[in-house]
């Protein structure tokens, strides 16, 4: 029997199991080939259509989707709220109807409110697929992040990973310590306690508010940016401040005797949370997280897409 996810839409890591994981991941290394090719396309998809629709900023995760889609040979519509009727009053619910009236079978979303991608969901007869809901969830950037992992380090299982940074408003911290706790690593978070959500330990996940100390810990660090744009308050007194308790550069790694992978989801903000050296290190895995986005993207669609009726 063909293998298929235990879920309709993804919408959260939360939503997810062990063997869906393991399905993207084996699915992808097929994908991550195909991309390596002189042609780096399949006809997979070539009855589908999907519109990536993004009422927030982005650039790798909107490129790395409109790319595996076409990489898989989709029909694609884009759609970015900025320059949309969404301006001139349009409901979610009216633009996304209108938008599958036009025979759309996959809907790619990000959105600034937690729970968007859900309540589409319940209303709309498509696929959805979470591109990044909010403060909630990122599941793909979790998705990649494994894979990167898995890629670098042969296993995800009892692996010791720290997520830095600004833990209270990442959808990519919450998606990583889904998706980590469900491979069997064991996770740190290190950062500013005002950015540390109160429930976090609730999720298995341990605190360490020293970043020497995380680091020598861990077999791998993620790196998360300050999201400014999310703060209404100060959630600590200066950037400089940030920098100097919680920055990893080069000479904290040089160092911690053993040589620790460093990620990083992006938009990187140089010389704050990491600094170009340690960015641009042969120990950094940054620019592979991007090149295997395109792959776990590319593995996503596809299955989801396998459930169809065609
Ligand atoms: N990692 C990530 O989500 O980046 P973008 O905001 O550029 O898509």
């Amino acid at each position: 029997m063909k293998q298929q996810l235990s879920v309709e839409h993804l919408l959260g890591i939360k939503y997810l199991n062990k063997n869906d994981i393991d399905l993207i991941f084996e699915t992808a290394n097929n994908f991550k080939e195909v991309i390596n090719r002189p042609i780096k396309k399949v006809p997979s998809l070539r009855d589908i259509t999907i519109a990536n629709l993004f009422f927030e900023n982005s650039t790798r995760t909107k490129l790395s989707f409109e790319l595996a889609e076409k990489r898989l040979s989709a029909d694609v519509i884009n759609f970015s709220a900025s320059q949309s009727s969404v301006k001139k009053g349009e409901t979610l619910i009216d633009t996304v109807n209108n938008i599958l009236a036009m025979k759309v079978d996959i809907v790619v979303m990000r959105h600034p409110n937690v729970g968007a991608g859900v309540f589409l969901s319940k209303h709309v007869d498509a696929k959805i697929i979470n591109a990044g809901d909010g403060t909630h969830e990122h599941p793909t950037q979790a998705l990649l992040d494994s894979y990167s992992i898995k890629e670098k380090l042969g296993t995800v299982k009892g692996k010791k990973v720290v997520i830095v940074g600004d833990i209270l408003h990442s959808r990519v911290a919450l998606s990583n310590i889904f998706a980590l706790k469900l491979q069997g690593a064991e996770v740190k978070v290190c950062g500013p306690t005002t950015l540390i959500p109160k429930h976090i330990r609730s999720l298995g996940v341990e605190v360490e508010t020293n970043i020497k100390k995380a680091l020598e810990w861990c077999d791998v660090a993620n790196v998360l940016r300050v999201q400014h744009e999310r703060m209404d308050i100060k959630y600590f007194p200066s950037t400089r401040e940030y920098t100097q308790l919680f920055g990893i550069n080069k000479e904290i790694l040089d160092n911690l005797g053993k040589k620790i992978v460093i990620m990083h989801p992006g938009p990187i903000n140089r010389g704050v949370e990491i600094t170009s050296d340690v960015a641009d290190a042969d120990q950094s895995i940054i620019l592979n997280q991007v090149e295997n986005g395109v792959a776990v993207r590319m593995a996503v669609i596809y299955l989801l897409a396998q459930q169809i009726k065609r």
